[in-house]
């Protein structure tokens, strides 16, 4: 759907709790007062409601009393098609999100940073252009299935909400998962990302860094004790723990030389362990067309985002950036993922946590044997670096990275 700049965007939103309808209506007052927006704490109302009126964009939450969001937006559907419909949840209902795929057009996670809201609704409705490549949509209804979020993570973000949780206890629920400690622990300590400090137990890791970066960082690390070993095993996977670090170092080193806020270090270090998630996800997935990609890469010698946009439809970036949206993580986070390898498709063109991540991708060390044309030269887009404010080729990024103390 083109929407016409002069036409008003009328938009509806349903969800059972007035606060979360309190935080959408402040994001969309402060930013968009433009919008007609309208609220309803059921969806038998909203539906009478779209008997009289039409609108452009419903937002449903996944449950409504009664009529579940799921039928609420299958009817949606058979009564007013031209309508968008975006389901929205919290991160414990993302399997009943994933039920319904075939009744919503996008997603939101609960809460929801109000540029992530605009910017779902304005692409949803086609406002501002849209990147090119498969919309988080598509990709999701191509991929047979999807981790969900680990439990953990949902635990840990209940104690940051909770107001009486204490920092000790996001400590205790990482130390009661053994495997995921010594993960945390080794990201932390370790010499590629330099944060120069010797920790010994998560609580240390929380003082240090903070609890939403150990909240995050955690994610990175459950993310690889959940992955079966078959698959840590490829050859293209073999060393992506160790190359994720890698990259996950020089990307905070890169932001900081570029002058980046606390916020956007921290960032750039989670995009850097999380950013080839995408292919933990496209392996297990379906290991026969991943066998496709390898020979692919070897035999005519082209780049693993080719090989897997050729045999998949879309590549490695693009699942990542999928999982982490649906995953509820940081704006920025998911951009970077999503456009590691082709920073010039995003519509972003800042100095971003993007930047530092595509720089710190190919400064990096290459995975593995014969590296399965994880990248080449041309690759790097420094005509995107110079439009960023990044001065310099790839030789003086990689001096400006090793130099860095
Ligand atoms: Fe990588
Ligand atoms: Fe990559």
């Amino acid at each position: 759907m083109i929407l016409n700049s002069s036409k008003q965007v009328r938009l509806a939103f349903v969800d059972k709790h007035s606060e979360v309808l309190d935080g959408f209506k402040h994001s969309l007052v402060e930013e968009r007062p433009d919008w007609s927006v309208r609220f309803f704490d059921d969806g038998q109302h909203l539906l009478s409601d779209m008997e009289r009126r039409k609108y452009d964009l419903v937002v449903s939450d996944i449950h409504l009393p009664g009529l579940s969001g799921g039928d609420f937006l299958r009817t949606v559907a058979q009564k007013a098609p031209e309508t968008v419909r975006v389901v929205s949840y919290e991160l414990e209902r993302q399997e009943d999100v994933m039920t319904h795929v075939d009744v919503w057009n996008q997603f939101i996670t609960k809460p929801c940073e109000p540029d992530m809201l605009i910017s779902v609704v304005e692409e949803s409705l086609s406002i501002k252009e849209k990147p090119p490549g498969l919309s988080a949509v598509e990709v999701i209804k191509n991929l047979k299935r999807l981790p969900t979020i680990p439990a953990i993570y949902l635990e840990l973000n209940r104690l940051l909400s909770d107001p009486n949780s204490h920092p000790d206890d996001i400590g205790d629920v990482v130390a009661r998962d053994i495997a995921l400690t010594s993960s945390l622990l080794r990201i932390v300590n370790s010499a590629q990302i330099g944060l120069r400090r010797n920790v010994s137990t998560p609580h240390e890791a929380v003082s240090f860094l903070g609890v939403d970066i150990v909240k995050t960082l955690a994610l990175g690390a459950k993310l690889f004790t959940m992955c079966h070993d078959q698959i840590l095993r490829l050859p293209y996977l073999r060393n992506l723990w160790d190359h994720s670090m890698c990259v996950s170092g020089a990307a905070r080193k890169i932001m900081k030389v570029q002058g980046g806020n606390r916020k956007m270090v921290d960032e750039a270090m989670v995009a850097g362990l999380l950013h080839d998630a995408g292919k933990l996800v496209l392996a297990t997935n379906d290991p026969q067309k991943t066998m496709e990609v390898m020979s692919l890469c070897r035999e005519k010698e082209i780049s693993l985002m080719k090989a897997e946009d050729l045999v998949f439809g879309f590549n490695h970036g693009d699942v990542g950036g999928v999982l982490f949206r649906l995953w509820g993580l940081s704006g920025k986070v998911v951009e970077a993922v999503k456009f590691h390898h082709v920073p010039g498709r995003s519509l972003n063109k800042d100095m971003s946590v993007l930047a530092a991540l595509h720089v710190a991708e190919m400064v990096s060390q290459p995975l593995g044997e014969g590296s399965y044309g994880q990248w080449s030269q041309e690759d790097i887009n420094l005509e995107y670096m110079q439009s960023v404010g990044m001065e310099g080729d790839l030789v003086d990024w990689k001096r400006r990275v090793d130099d860095f103390e």
